[in-house]
């Protein structure tokens, strides 16, 4: 880091200029990079209560401004605020959340009241789920457990107010957001979404960037109105439902922290940042403008064993990556864009702008050689490998629906682990069209492991024997080499260094049309060892996961003879 440096030109970085024709509705017409970048301040608790921390957080209606240049607008936060406040807790320490329900009885997004949980039901319904966490049943935020404004109207497996948290599992990045059957998707993209950080003390014992250097993105596309309100589709005018879920949501502009298209100043030096892609559809591949590299120490679950150095990362809807950006070979004045891999203004997620370093604060930090060490499932402890086809089918209405193993949400529970129990998930990505896409499948309660990707024929697949067996499945062509004869079956792949840790989210890959039809299956490991009880598990696009490609996960006790 130089020595000497010049008093930082006041007023540089002022962007106060106010642009008139800014329409929200045209995103090309919104200046990028002229809001701060907000972060969310995070939560003291209301009391102690027997020495527990004991917080009250109320969902409720409130104004949000998503850019310098929109007028203010409707949202739905958590305490009133998008993103909500950002709960810190300690590996161990049990916290305790009221979640108070104070939304309006109708909801200011296109409701599609055919689907499942909105059949008969009230139209803002709400609960709320800790994403990625180890808790009792009773505090999942099980989708059916949802309630209404003053408990009026209650789902048939809501069973208690107060929400208990014990932490029990490493320091890592969780979130929590909206989960009622249904409305999923509209509650979170109303702003019904927040941090949830563990730390613990093998981690405080690293010296990784820490306070005002350790800042959590969230980060969410979005479509406004001309008048600046949130836009989410209706479905088709004339299809038989109208309004009408559909099947994916890709909004127009990026939104971190609340704010579309922000700038953060930071100081030449070591900035952690947790970075979770909270879309509903849409998944990225994130880089930086200048082609430099993210360190990445961990995922959903915790930290890599190692740092690994990456020029890009794919980060779907729900994932979790924690990286550390160095800017100190910067001088001030510098910018770098955080990039996206698409193809329009969603290329540009935020801009970092490069300051004085700041001599008050010396950088410290470090990035360890050795995080922590994870102790990898063993395959051979698996009692039970279960098999799921990511398909397609057509809905009461004929309206396509994706699915896993062609079931609904309603249908009996299959998926029944025993306590304790190691298990293999294996799932098969066939679908081809209209657009390859990766499915986000994430298991509550559980972290769990990446074992390998392998690609199939899709053409010879004959999945309910697959299902059943596990045969009637071909490992090849090679897509490099598509001639089976000389290609033979392509081997498992297993996962980069980067996704080698604990996940509760995975990308179930599309195969690739090229050369033929080939679908792609991803395996996970799973040990169900902390609870028993009734969860789910979905993908977390939740246009999808709003329409039955949700199931349920129940886990049971062992049985003893
Ligand atoms: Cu983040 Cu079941 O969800
Ligand atoms: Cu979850
Ligand atoms: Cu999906």
């Amino acid at each position: 880091m130089k020595e000497n440096y010049e008093l930082p030109e006041e007023n540089d970085f002022t962007k106060e200029t106010h642009c008139t024709d800014v329409n929200p509705s045209l995103p090309g017409t919104i200046p990028k990079f002229v809001d701060v970048l907000p972060i969310p301040k995070v939560l003291s608790p209301d009391r102690l209560e027997n020495g527990y921390a004991y917080y009250e957080i109320e969902m409720k209606a409130a104004m949000h401004k998503f850019h310098r240049d929109f007028d203010e607008t409707l949202i739905y936060g958590y305490n009133g605020l998008y993103p909500g406040p950002t709960i810190e807790a300690i590996k161990c320490e049990t916290i305790y959340v009221k979640w108070v329900n104070n939304l309006p009885s109708k909801h200011f997004l296109p409701v599609d009241k055919s689907i499942h949980g909105a059949i008969d039901n009230p139209e803002v319904r709400s609960v709320v789920h800790l994403h990625g966490a180890n808790v009792a049943p009773d505090s999942d935020g099980h989708p059916d457990a949802w309630f209404t404004r003053d408990y009026d109207c209650k789902g048939p497996k809501f069973c208690r107010k107060v929400y208990e948290y014990p932490n029990d599992q490493q320091a890592t990045t969780l979130w929590y957001h909206d989960h009622s059957l249904g409305t999923t998707r509209l509650n979170v993209y109303a702003g019904l979404a927040g941090f949830y950080i563990i730390h613990d003390f093998q981690e405080l014992s690293l010296n990784l960037p820490k306070d005002k250097y350790d800042i959590p993105l969230i980060i969410q596309d979005k479509s406004f109105k001309e008048d600046s309100s949130l836009a989410y589709p209706s479905g088709p005018p004339n299809g038989p439902v109208f309004p009408s879920i559909v099947r994916a949501f890709i909004g127009d502009t990026m939104v971190v922290n609340g704010k579309v298209w922000p700038y953060l100043k930071v100081e030449p030096r070591k900035y952690r940042f947790r970075i979770l892609n909270a879309s509903n559809t849409n998944g990225y591949v994130m880089k930086l403008s200048n082609g430099d590299p993210f360190i990445q120490i961990g995922t959903d679950g915790g930290l890599l064993t190692k740092p690994v150095t990456l020029t890009s990362f794919p980060l779907d809807p729900a994932e979790r990556i924690d990286v550390i950006i160095d800017f100190s070979k910067y001088k001030s004045g510098d910018k770098i864009i955080l990039n996206t891999e698409e193809n329009d203004l969603k290329s540009d997620v935020m801009e970092f702008i490069v300051t004085d370093p700041c001599y008050k604060s010396k950088d410290t930090s470090v990035i360890p050689k050795i995080l922590r060490p994870i102790d990898k499932l063993d395959k051979e402890m698996a009692v039970k490998t279960r098999r799921f086809v990511i398909g397609q089918d057509l809905d009461f209405y004929k309206r396509v629906m994706l699915s896993l193993n062609h079931r609904m949400f309603s249908d009996p529970a299959t998926e029944k682990p025993e306590y304790d129990s190691i298990e293999i998930w294996e799932f098969a990505n066939t679908l081809t069209s209209p657009v390859l896409a990766a499915h986000p499948i994430h298991l509550h309660l559980v972290q769990f492991q990446i074992l390998n990707r392998q690609l199939f024929d899709l053409t010879t697949f004959k999945p309910d024997e697959w299902i059943e067996k596990g045969t009637g499945i071909d490992y090849y062509p090679d897509i490099i080499n598509p001639d089976p004869s000389e290609g033979g079956p392509v081997p498992p792949e297993k996962p980069d260094e980067a996704q080698r840790a604990w996940k509760d989210t995975v990308r179930v890959e599309p195969g690739t049309v090229l050369n033929g039809t080939i679908g792609s299956v991803t395996r996970i490991i799973v040990h169900f060892d902390n609870h028993t009880g009734e969860y789910v598990w979905h993908c977390h696009i939740l246009e999808h996961e709003d329409h039955d490609m949700m199931r349920p996960l129940i886990v049971v006790k062992k049985y003893f003879d």
